[in-house]
């Protein structure tokens, strides 16, 4: 039996360094596991000068990739410097040598996940990536594995800690928008250019990572309808509070029959819903499946324990797999073609805030245009504004599809009592598909 697995790091930030840390403190129950100790043999950075959080050796670092890539006493690869471009090339050269790959790379997997892991199967190699999705819940284990006997039908994620932490903080403390974000880029949850947080896309390539795996169908970043909390108000989180909702970015991944609907926007969910209580930066994913019926797994989505946790179990998995000799039987080809829902098809309660003139006849010229458009309303409250020449008017409708939905939308910014549209939010948890 060997009796030592090398590992080659690439990057040694944040979660690189937690890597080193939970491989170093865990040595007695990795070898327990595994029957080997593990090291990590070479590190690949871009500055050796750099003060390191843990100790490493100079023969560690590199700044030469090839050192890690070509080295023949490394048995797996862990990338954990981010970006795309470099770490794709890395990832196939490693393949390509036969080396074993974990990433955290979420932003990768999103967009080239199916080329990389098409290339891991041809080369027998094992190509995990736990880390990229809610960083220390094991959520696409569980997908793949823990629910394989079973059809799942909807995936709602709170996969973007940033957000959520600003959206708790906005809820429960009523402060601004610009200040939760610094704090929460202060606490290290934020990616170095936050738009992909706060813009949604984040959530998108997560939300599209748990789909492919959930539905067995490959799904594309441009695949996910993506909408960020920017525009998102205290008045909004207010609103929905008194109509008994607590507002969430969520990624919604929704199947009937043999179509989908991936989205990621601001949700509003009834408080008594799961989701609704997990709180700043603290990710969850509720899965629904037709056998089990309704399951969520909660923990948290960022840090650098959490995600490095992620990272050793799926290294435990690769030399698990080494020792059964069964390395590269790991990849799922999709058993579904990719089938969309059109807007047609895709069915949703929305929340709705308007302006209106507070004249007689408002409320039937509003009622008449949601009637052409087959939309019923389910409640209602109105605010006078302005000493009573505006109304402030939320509605939150029964379920729609967003096609007809859209065209209310468009009417009303075309009638004569409607001031202005406010906000407009996709209402979810309350229909199990
Ligand atoms: P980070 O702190 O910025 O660390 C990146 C590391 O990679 C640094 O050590 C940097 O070297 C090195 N590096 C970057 N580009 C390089 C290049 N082209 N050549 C050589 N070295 C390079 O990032 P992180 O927070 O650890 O995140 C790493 C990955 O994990 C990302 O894909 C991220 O999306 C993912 N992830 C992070 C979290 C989290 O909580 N942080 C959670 C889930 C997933 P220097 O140290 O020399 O600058
Ligand atoms: N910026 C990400 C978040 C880090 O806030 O969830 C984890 O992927």
């Amino acid at each position: 039996m060997t009796k030592q697995m090398n590992i080659g790091l690439l990057g040694f930030g944040t979660v690189g360094t937690g890597v080193l840390q939970i491989i170093q403190d865990h040595q007695d129950k990795l070898a327990h596991q595994l029957g080997c100790g593990v090291s990590i043999k070479k590190i690949l950075v871009n500055d050796l000068n750099k003060e390191r959080q843990v100790k490493v050796t100079p023969e560690q670092l590199t700044l030469d990739p090839q050192e890690v890539l070509d080295n023949p006493d490394i048995d797996v690869i862990v990338e954990v410097m981010g970006g795309i471009e470099d770490a794709r090339s890395y990832i196939r050269h490693a393949l390509e040598n036969g080396k074993h790959v974990i990433t955290a790379n979420k932003d990768l997997m999103a967009v080239h996940g199916s080329e990389l892991l098409q290339l891991a199967d041809k080369q027998g190699c094992d190509l995990f990536y736990e880390a990229s999705v809610a960083g220390g819940i094991p959520i696409l284990r569980t997908l793949v594995e823990g629910l394989a006997s079973d059809r799942i039908t909807k995936i709602m994620g709170i996969v973007n800690g940033t957000t959520n932490y600003i959206l708790t903080k906005m809820t429960k403390e009523g402060r601004l928008f610009d200040e939760v974000l610094q704090e929460a880029q202060a606490l290290g949850y934020a990616e170095s250019d936050p738009t992909a947080d706060v813009e949604g896309l984040d959530a998108a390539r997560k939300i599209s990572i748990l789909g492919t795996l959930g539905f067995s169908m490959n799904l594309d970043l441009d695949d996910v309808s993506v909408k960020g909390i920017t525009k998102v108000t205290t008045q909004d989180l207010n609103y929905a509070d008194q109509l008994g909702y607590t507002m969430k970015l969520v990624g919604i991944a929704n199947r009937s029959g043999d179509k989908v609907e991936v989205s990621v926007q601001p949700t509003l969910i009834p408080h008594e819903h799961p989701l609704a209580s997990v709180d700043d930066e603290y990710n969850a994913v509720y899965v629904y499946g037709e056998a089990v019926g309704e399951t969520m797994f909660y923990g948290p989505g960022a840090g650098q324990l959490p995600t490095a946790t992620a990272i050793v179990s799926d290294l435990v998995e690769v030399l698990k797999n080494k020792r059964l000799g069964v390395n590269g039987n790991s990849v799922v080809i999709p058993q579904f073609n990719k089938k969309l829902q059109t807007d047609d098809e895709i069915f949703s309660k929305y929340f709705l805030r308007i302006h209106a003139k507070d004249v007689p006849g408002t409320f039937s010229v509003l009622t008449t245009l949601f009637d052409e458009q087959g939309v019923s309303l389910e409640k209602i409250l109105q605010v006078p504004l302005n000493q009573g020449k505006l109304a402030e008017i939320i509605l939150v409708t029964h379920a729609v599809t967003k096609k007809n939905y859209e065209t209310v939308i468009e009417k009303l910014n075309d009638i004569d009592v409607v001031v202005e549209v406010k906000s407009s939010y996709r209402v979810e948890g309350e229909m199990k598909k």
